[in-house]
């Protein structure tokens, strides 16, 4: 059995921006159910989503400052949570990175640092947890500093990063990394500084033992200049401790026999069920009910990595089709408004919720036949994952994880079985539109779309696999 502590600044149910937040709050579930040890640590902010008790566990004084852990479990799980309380940094309502104008706060690097260093005296065993574990398990920029300060210690733990997207690097001035006070010996590019700045996405990159990343496709595109923002000559030059696990995702919460955000529950034997979900949302979304107009579903953080360019400049040749679309998310305000505009033209054909719900996501997920996500890259992408097991068929680009989770529907995997989605390669508006008139003509063949449904939903995305690679991962270390 291995401790394992597992360092994230966003876990679902408790606070989520994106898609690290349902692989923090699934991946140490399965992790506790392969029986081993795992706390996870996350900063105390203002609004958790929990019914769960929050208790005060112990005090101890980093760079300076007093800092509380308050322990609580991650509900419906075994895990345990450590939350590192300090009111000044985290005690605020709202996005954990950003202000409502999506501007970065101006004191990131002051917090992230702090709960980095907190992350650290937790792994040393030196804030009276009497618990010291045997690998530190960080994810993203947010926790990069922590197998940096790591390598600064003896007997220290062993250190896993993973990079859920190289397009956040957590970049800051080098006044500020000197007003942070870390140790003068991290400073050269080799370490923490890129180009004169403080990254701290090197952090993890330069000093973990292994590092992965969340598909395997990904692990190879980020050696690239397309996909490595600068730092691809570092990844590739530890390419002999990197790979790619691709995500799992929680087969509890995304379940179509059991959802409690959906209208009418089903399974592959009872596809014909579904419909109730499309009736459900198309009211919902205030468009026509009608069963037989094949509806788009698309949710998402509205930024570039997400391809909705695409999506903007296919629309107009989407709507003079007989189509529906409904679409939920928020972002980029430019992208907003454009999207909200179409909306307001086509106002029976397509829906614009700009915002963040949960419940409504399942409902898309549930009642949509087609789901669109022609993401200019994607790590890893859990939205075509959840459609699949929702017999939703996605239109994906042929990148990271999107590549390596659908199989494209071409006469070949069609008459085999394994076909379950759509894919395209070009970043152009005009393949993402050939993809989409591909998709409508076997959406027309009532019983190949079937089929392609009861592939997808066949297909095993539960965290147990991946889980197993993460556990041979940590025992090779
Ligand atoms: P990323 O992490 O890059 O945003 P992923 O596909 O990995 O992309 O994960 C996104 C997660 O966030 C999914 O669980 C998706 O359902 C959810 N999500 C994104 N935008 C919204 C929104 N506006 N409302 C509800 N859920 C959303
Ligand atoms: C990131 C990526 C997404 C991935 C998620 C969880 O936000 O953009 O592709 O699924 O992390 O690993």
């Amino acid at each position: 059995m291995k401790k394992i502590l597992f360092v994230s600044s966003e876990a679902h149910p408790l606070i989520k921006t994106g898609g690290l937040a349902d692989v923090s709050g699934s991946l140490p579930k399965a992790l506790a159910e392969l029986s081993q040890d795992i706390h996870l640590i996350l900063p105390n902010y203002q609004h958790l989503n929990t019914s769960e008790e929050i208790r005060y566990v112990c005090s101890l004084r980093v760079d300076n400052r007093d800092i509380n852990i308050m322990e609580t479990r991650l509900p419906h799980t075994n895990v345990m949570v450590w939350l590192v309380d300090y009111a000044p940094f985290f005690n605020f309502p709202g996005n954990p990175y950003n202000d409502a104008n999506g501007n970065a706060w101006a004191n990131n690097a002051e917090r992230f640092t702090l709960f980095c260093r907190v992350a650290v005296e937790v792994a040393m065993n030196r804030a009276h947890l009497n618990w010291k574990p045997d690998v530190v398990h960080c994810n993203d920029w947010q926790s990069g500093l922590v197998p940096a300060l790591l390598s600064l210690e003896e007997h220290r733990p062993a250190t896993v990063f993973t990079i859920h997207n190289m397009a956040y690097q957590g970049l800051f001035s080098s006044s500020q990394y000197y007003s942070l006070n870390i140790s003068g010996r991290l400073w050269h590019p080799n370490g923490l500084e890129f180009h004169g700045m403080l990254s701290m996405i090197k952090g993890g990159l330069v000093y973990a033992d292994r590092i992965t990343t969340v598909s395997p496709t990904y692990a190879l595109e980020i050696q690239t200049p397309d996909f490595g923002y600068g730092l691809e000559g570092l990844l590739r030059h530890r390419q002999d401790v990197l790979s790619g696990i691709l995500n799992g995702i929680d087969v509890e919460q995304w379940n179509p026999q059991t959802d409690p955000a959906i209208h009418q529950h089903y399974d592959m034997n009872s596809l014909e069920q579904k419909s109730g979900n499309k009736t459900a949302l198309q009211q919902k979304a205030s468009l026509p009910v009608n069963p037989d107009i094949p509806v788009f579903g698309l949710i998402s953080r509205l930024v570039e990595q997400k391809g909705i360019d695409l999506i903007l400049d296919c629309l107009p040749e989407m709507m003079a089709m007989p189509i529906q679309f409904v679409l939920l998310g928020a972002g980029n305000p430019n992208f907003e408004h454009r999207l909200q505009n179409f909306a307001h033209l086509y106002p029976h054909k397509m829906s614009v919720t700009v915002g963040y719900d949960e419940n409504l996501a399942h409902l898309i997920e549930a009642g949509s036949d087609i789901f669109l996500m022609p993401s200019r890259f994607e790590p890893c992408g859990l939205n075509q994952l959840y459609s699949q097991r929702y017999g939703t068929i996605p239109i994906v680009r042929q990148t990271g994880g999107l590549a390596d989770s659908i199989e494209d529907a071409l006469p070949e995997s069609i008459a085999n079985g394994t076909a379950t989605g759509v894919s395209f390669h070009q970043a152009h508006a005009g393949t993402l539109m050939e993809a989409i008139k591909r998709t409508l003509i076997l959406f027309s063949h009532k019983e190949t779309w079937r089929h392609l449904q009861r592939n997808s939903m066949r297909k095993d995305f539960s965290w147990h696999n991946s889980a197993l690679q993460y556990l041979k991962l940590y025992n090779d270390i």
